[in-house]
């Protein structure tokens, strides 16, 4: 093996502690990156990407899909989770096995013990210039079941802040087939995107952000 391959598969399998229990994975996803990518645009042909209105009444910049149990939904009254797609009032399709063992995998690379499986998949399609502002998950039942987010597509400037809004936060670049867990004492963190950018020498247009989440 030459010294090259070895700083390769170090970077690889090496997790960045970004709190007690946020880790990132970086590239964890990257062997899986092409087939994720094909299982989004199935997914989207039948539950297509949309802007969702916040309570505020603004349309988001992200724009949203899910697959799962449930589906994250925004509209002018509130977040919350349905177990229909609003826009065709189906169910959401269903999760790939492949994420599902993505997640467990993940969740175990990380060091968690936690083995529920993932009833929400939220799927962000980031064109460039589109951002997520700060904010908390915490529109589901359980925050003892950690985050299991993948990025996928353009690289991205991730925020990584603290428990209040007010808090410092630190920035980090999220890139293809990168997966970031957080939970636990980590699991109520603030965290956003900052708008993302053009990039002539990437192959690909959007960022795409899978978080997978257990709701109910
Ligand atoms: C999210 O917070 O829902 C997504 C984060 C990301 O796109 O990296
Ligand atoms: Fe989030």
């Amino acid at each position: 093996m030459t010294a090259d391959l070895f700083a390769d598969d170090s970077a690889a399998s090496e997790p960045l502690r970004l709190g007690e229990e946020a880790v990132l994975l970086r590239g964890f996803a990257l062997d899986q990156a092409d087939a994720l990518l094909a299982d989004i645009t199935a997914i989207t042909t039948r539950a297509p990407f949309r802007h969702m209105v916040t309570p505020g009444g603004k349309s988001m910049s992200v724009a949203t899909s899910s697959c799962g149990d449930l589906g994250w939904v925004s509209d002018l009254h509130g977040y919350r989770y349905a177990s229909a797609d609003p826009l065709t009032d189906l169910p959401w399709p269903a999760t790939p096995e492949r994420w599902l063992d993505l997640a467990e995998r993940a969740k175990r690379a990380a060091g968690f013990a936690d083995s529920s499986a993932p009833d929400a998949c939220l799927i962000n399609r980031y064109a460039p210039g589109a951002r997520l502002s700060l904010h908390q998950d915490r529109d589901e039942r359980d925050f003892g079941v950690p985050i299991v987010s993948v990025s996928l597509g353009l690289s991205a400037v991730f925020l990584w802040g603290g428990n209040r809004r007010a808090d410092p936060y630190r920035t980090m670049v999220l890139s293809h087939g990168d997966v970031l867990l957080w939970g636990g004492v980590d699991r109520l963190r603030f965290h956003g995107v900052k708008p993302v950018a053009q990039d002539a020498s990437c192959r690909w247009e959007h960022r795409f952000n899978i978080t997978m989440r257990k709701a109910a």
